[in-house]
């Protein structure tokens, strides 16, 4: 009995590891996340921001975890964790679905978080300025 339970387990596991394998990259992508704020999503304060700083931040530096682990180092939402998570990750280089994302849509999503996704708030360990900086990196490498 214990041995079918685990093995019932385990392949729920893989249908759900291969069914989502091939949802990164898609391109036009749905998306989740609810709309920021009118004021909010009209912000937008990448112009004295440091894309530098935002491409560390991006790459490694994020609590609890590097922004790459889920959008991917290439920013198409096919990083490893990404690749288990329903919805995936915001693929950055889909231009048809970054056309509807704004600069201040982005901050206020990186700031509060985006709920019933993987996406968690970042309030307590980025200040606006930072977030602003990682907002700066993705837009200035992958939004077309
Ligand atoms: C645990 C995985 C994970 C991590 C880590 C993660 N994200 Fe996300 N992110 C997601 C998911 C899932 C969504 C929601 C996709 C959707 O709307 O369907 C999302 C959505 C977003 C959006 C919303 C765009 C929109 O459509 O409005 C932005 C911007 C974003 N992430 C940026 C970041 C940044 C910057 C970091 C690092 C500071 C980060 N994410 C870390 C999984 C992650």
């Amino acid at each position: 009995m214990k041995k079918r339970f685990i093995s019932i387990i385990t392949l729920m596991f893989l249908a759900t590891i291969t069914s989502s394998a091939f949802a990164g990259g898609k391109c036009p992508q749905p998306r989740k996340t609810k709309a920021a704020p009118a004021n909010i999503a009209k912000m937008d304060k990448t112009g004295s921001a440091d894309s530098e700083n935002g491409k560390s931040i991006y790459l490694k530096k994020a609590k609890p975890m590097a922004c790459k682990v889920c959008h991917g180092k290439n920013g198409d939402g096919t990083g490893k964790l990404g690749k288990a998570l329903k919805p995936s990750p915001r693929n950055f280089a889909c231009s048809d679905t970054m056309s509807h994302v704004s600069a201040g849509q982005m901050f206020y999503i990186i700031k509060k978080g985006s709920p019933g996704t993987g996406m968690v708030g970042h309030k307590k360990s980025l200040k606006d300025k930072e977030i602003w900086d990682v907002v700066k990196y993705i837009r200035s490498t992958w939004v077309k």
